[in-house]
């Protein structure tokens, strides 16, 4: 087996493990066998940019689709094409996606250059390519990524607990997303809910870039470009809530079409208030920081200021250089070391705000206040999740959370509520609610996995004895569903 960095070049045939795979590799190289190309290596390999040793010791001789369950972790998946698996390697989890060698390559060269500008997307961990059976018969390679934590697919977030506006929150992020991505000059190409992982982001969401397979970086988008990646979004979602509405997961007044036109609403008008030039008069300087401030507002910071003359010399023109969203969580991560999405950030800032000003702390610095509010008030009240919940609900997302509850309490109650009562009341009620069990996990696996095309049929023969183990109680089962 080789193991390739992206800087450099490793042999490690003296590992037992790769050894016997290098030796199980065919020198022949037969090529064709389901859809791998002739060019694939003839030794298995791992190209990655750090190495993970546990790598070494997966089945990459068998299909995928037939990796024994105890190496798997059940989480929701949504629906794709090729097969996908989670993980667990060490202590880590990682999405497994078997696909081609072309494709895998290119879909992690570029979600590397996606997380390099600092964008929402899955992290990549490496490409997986030489793969063969024990017959010698070549495998698909395997693209690598870390499991995104917390996140959900959106079929999962529609399985229970809906809020009436789950589908508008989620456009909303998704419109997000798009603007960001196309601000860096990256055609999607294949916008769908599918193609997306939503976060729960305080009473909002966030959306993660997952299938990059068929996107392209370019230096700057043409408004056609944007325009035609966002009408394939529009048509991709439509049906995606069509599909969900007669499997009766939509609630009914939600109108599919009305739901598609918003995302494109929502991205014109972000779009435009981020780019747009404004002419401002010489006394009008002012309206430049109102608009600084209303950027930051909605979480983007601006980089520079490119600022013209009018032809005539009586007006200015200013076009803001928008950076990148996560303006809030920045800021709470220079305060406190917290990283966390950008409306929990501002949902802790504002906590922090409160807590400064309801101990007198006015004249203090903020770091200093910073620090006391994470002992008293932020640590005591997450270290308060049950262990059986704490792989699946982020602190900052359950301190807000907690915020809610007690202001609903307080108000149920016409008096304060101490946050240690707030935290056992919301424990006790609300968060058994979120839970999707096995059950509803492998409901949805299933049918994420209705839609793989791949020819699977040879590789499900099962008589290497994979595939059939039966699905035990796995406690990554519980995972969380929107209101
Ligand atoms: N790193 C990851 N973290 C969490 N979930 C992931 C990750 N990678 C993949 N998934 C899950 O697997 C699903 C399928 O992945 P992906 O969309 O990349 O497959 P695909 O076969 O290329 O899809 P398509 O049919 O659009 O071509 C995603 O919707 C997501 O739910
Ligand atoms: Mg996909």
């Amino acid at each position: 087996m080789e193991f390739l960095t992206t800087a450099e070049t490793n042999t490690l045939a003296g590992l037992p493990a790769s050894q016997a795979l290098r030796d199980a590799a065919p020198q022949g190289g037969t090529a064709g066998g389901h859809g791998v190309r002739s060019r694939e290596p003839r030794t298995l390999t791992i190209t990655a940019a750090s190495s993970n040793p546990k790598m070494f010791t997966l089945p990459w001789e068998h299909p995928l689709s037939t990796w024994p369950q105890d190496l798997l972790a059940n989480l929701p998946r949504g629906i794709s094409r090729h097969v996908v698996r989670f993980v667990h390697v060490g202590d880590d989890v990682y999405a497994m996606k078997e696909i081609t060698r072309n494709v895998a390559e290119r879909e992690y060269e570029l979600l590397r250059h996606l997380q390099k500008l600092d964008l929402p997307t899955v992290t990549p961990i490496g490409v997986v390519t030489g793969r063969h059976d024990k017959s010698g018969e070549p495998l698909e390679s395997i693209l690598v990524t870390r499991h995104l934590k917390f996140s959900l697919p959106y079929r999962a977030l529609f399985a229970r607990n809906l809020r009436p506006d789950t589908a508008q929150r989620l456009i909303d992020a998704l419109a997000v997303l798009m603007v960001r991505l196309h601000l860096v000059g990256f055609y999607w190409g294949d916008v769908s809910l599918s193609n997306v992982l939503f976060l729960r982001d305080a009473d909002e969401f966030t959306a993660f870039l997952v299938d990059a397979e068929t996107g392209d970086l370019h230096e700057t988008l043409t408004d056609g470009q944007r325009e035609y990646d966002m009408d394939l979004a529009r048509t991709n979602i439509i049906g995606e809530l069509m599909d969900l509405s007669s499997g009766k997961l939509l609630p009914g007044d939600v109108d599919e079409v009305e739901v598609g036109n918003r995302l494109v609403e929502r991205y014109h008008s972000l779009w435009s208030t981020l780019t747009n030039t404004e002419n401002y008069g010489p006394d009008e300087m002012w309206k430049i920081e109102r608009r600084v401030n209303k950027l930051n507002e909605l979480g983007f910071d601006v980089d520079e200021l490119e600022m013209k003359t009018t032809e005539d010399g009586n007006r200015i023109l200013v076009r803001p250089r928008v950076v990148d969203a996560g303006y809030a969580s920045r800021k709470l991560l220079r305060l406190t070391g917290l990283d966390v999405q950008e409306n929990q950030a501002r949902r802790l800032l504002n906590d922090l705000d409160a807590y400064r000003a309801s101990t007198w702390q006015d004249d203090e610095d903020l770091e200093i206040v910073a620090t006391d509010w994470m002992r008293v008030v932020f640590e005591p009240t997450v270290r308060m999740i049950p262990p059986e919940y704490r792989s699946q609900i982020e602190p900052a997302q359950f301190f807000h959370e907690i915020l809610e509850h007690r202001w609903f309490l307080a108000e149920k109650a016409g008096h304060d509520i101490p946050m240690r009562e707030a935290v056992k009341s919301y424990i006790d009620t609300v968060l058994p609610k979120y839970k999707l069990d096995t059950a509803d996990v492998e409901q949805l696996n299933a049918e994420a996995d209705s839609g793989v095309v791949d020819d699977e049929s040879a590789y499900n023969s099962n008589e290497d004895g994979y595939g059939s183990d039966e699905v035990d109680n796995d406690p990554d089962a519980a995972v969380w569903a929107s209101r």
